[in-house]
Parts: C-alpha cells; structure tokens; sequence
C-alpha cells in the first residue's frame, strides 16, 4: 500500500467533504461512502434531533446511529466528538448543552473542518469549536470533557486503543462515553478485513462486540454497555459496495460471510 490508512482515510473523506461542498443537493450517501443511511433520508435521527439544523450539515451525516440519543446530556456540560466530519452531531449536542456547555468537534481532515466550520456558521451556534488532531492524540488536557460522542469513526482507528485511551485520558471522573460504532458480529474472512477500500467505507476494521468490551475495561471504563442497533444484510453491503463503485470487490466476497457480520451499535460507558 502507497498510503498509510491515515493518509487514505483523510483522501477518502477529504473528498466527500468536497463533494457535499460543491453540490447543494448532493449528500454523503448520495456520493456513495458511508457506513449507513444517512441525513434525511434516513431514521438515523429524529425530527427533534435535526429539525432546526443547516440540511448541508444534515446532508454531510457519515454516521451509523445517534449518539447524542445515548449521552443524556445536560446544560453547562462540555462535550466533545470524535471524527466530527460535516459537525452534524456537535451541532445536536450544541443544543443540548446551551450556552454554558460547549460542544468540541475533533477531526484530522482539513476539507472536514471547513465544511463543518460553514455548518457552524450557518447554524448561529457559538458554543461551538472544530479542532485539528487525531483522536488517537487528543489536543485537550486531562479530565476536561464530561462526554465524549463519536459516531462511526473508532473502527477507522489502526489503534482502538490509543482512541480509547485518550477518550479516556480527557474525560472528567464520573465523565460517559456515548459512541456509535460499527461492530463486527461474527468472524469475516480475512479479504473483507484486509480490504482497504472497506477499511475506509467504515466496514472492515470493526471490532468484535467482546474485543470492544475488553479494550474499553483495559482502559479502565466502568458499566459498558454494548448494543448492536442496525444489524447488515449482505443486501446493505452490497448497496454501500456499489455506491463506493466497489461492485467488483463486492463480486469476490462471500454473500453468506458478509450477512450479518456487521452491524451499527450504541456503546456506552463511564470513567
Ligand atoms: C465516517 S466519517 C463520520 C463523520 C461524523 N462523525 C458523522 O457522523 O457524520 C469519519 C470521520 O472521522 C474522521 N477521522 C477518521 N479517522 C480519524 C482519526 N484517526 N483522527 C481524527 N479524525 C479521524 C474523518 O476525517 C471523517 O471526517
């Protein structure tokens, strides 16, 4: 490989982030990359989640659920996520924690930062601050953040560990991780997880539901909740290979191997 898995993953969104800038109507999905249904046309979100929200941060949604559904977040509370891409849940949890909370976006692909920076300002929000950096080296001091969001961008991670680390690392005592990830359900053969392209349409570096849980009490989090929320079919595999024009890859796969393997899920957990 040329690239390092960074340099394709930043290429990669860098691209959509492009894409979703340079055609008002046009939506990640619709681009092809994600690892969902995303923004309107999906059940991702509901009304009151998105009602008032900008439709170009709407439309940049990459995310395989809500995780600002699980964080239970109160006014004056800092949170922060982790690969914000577009911003569209930083944007959510803005309103949630009001003007005397702040909701911090985290993400290393600059045409990302830009698009979610346009969201800000379309959005009004001034509680809001995108930052540059890795989620594996998170740019804040310790024990600073009440929650941390993340939604479909741990399993892009070649190092869960050090993401998780750092969750942990930046997060006040007491403070909750409330993330939705892709988890693999069952074991896959090793050419869906060596695929890069897969790797970077969120699909191939999934962790399994009891790698996640171990890595998680290793860093030392408490009451870890995992649950699978959207399970896919090969159908859906197949829909997210064409739209990423990976109709051949997708032709090599076993059908039977890839239903089912995956799946969208909420994960919480406590410092
Ligand atoms: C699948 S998109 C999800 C974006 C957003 N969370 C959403 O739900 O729309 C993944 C995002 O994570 C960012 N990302 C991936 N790996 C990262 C890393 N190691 N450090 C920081 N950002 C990362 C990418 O640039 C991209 O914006």
């Amino acid at each position: 490989m040329a690239n390092s898995m960074k340099d394709e993953i930043k290429t990669f969104y860098g691209g959509i982030a492009k894409q979703v800038s340079e055609t008002s109507k046009g939506s990640c999905c619709s681009g092809g990359s994600c690892c969902c249904d995303c923004g309107t046309d999906s059940n991702l979100y509901s009304a009151e989640y998105i009602a008032d929200l900008p439709v170009e941060a709407i439309n940049a949604s990459l995310g395989c659920a809500n995780p600002v559904a699980l964080a239970n977040l109160q006014k004056g509370e800092i949170v922060l996520d982790l690969g914000s891409g577009g911003g569209i849940d930083v944007l959510i949890s803005a309103k949630f924690v009001g003007d005397s909370g702040k909701a911090y976006g985290l993400d290393m692909t600059d045409e990302m930062l830009e698009l979610a920076n346009r969201n800000k300002e379309k959005s009004g929000a001034t509680n809001v601050e995108f930052i540059k950096g890795y989620i594996e080296d998170i740019p804040l001091p310790d024990e600073v953040v009440d929650v941390i969001t993340s939604n479909c961008v741990i399993n892009l991670s070649e190092s869960k560990e050090s993401a998780l680390k750092e969750a942990y690392r930046v997060l006040k005592k007491g403070g909750r991780l409330a993330i939705a990830d892709i988890v693999e359900m069952k074991d896959v053969p090793d050419d869906i997880r060596q695929s890069v392209q897969l790797w970077v349409g969120c699909i191939s570096g999934a962790l399994s539901i009891s790698d996640y849980e171990r890595i998680l009490k290793e860093v030392g989090f408490t009451g870890i909740e995992i649950t699978p929320v959207n399970i896919y079919t090969k159908d859906m595999i197949k829909n997210i290979a064409e739209a990423e024009n990976l109709n051949d890859l997708y032709a090599k796969l076993d059908e039977n191997a890839v239903d089912g393997a995956f799946a969208g899920a909420h994960v919480k957990a406590y410092k």
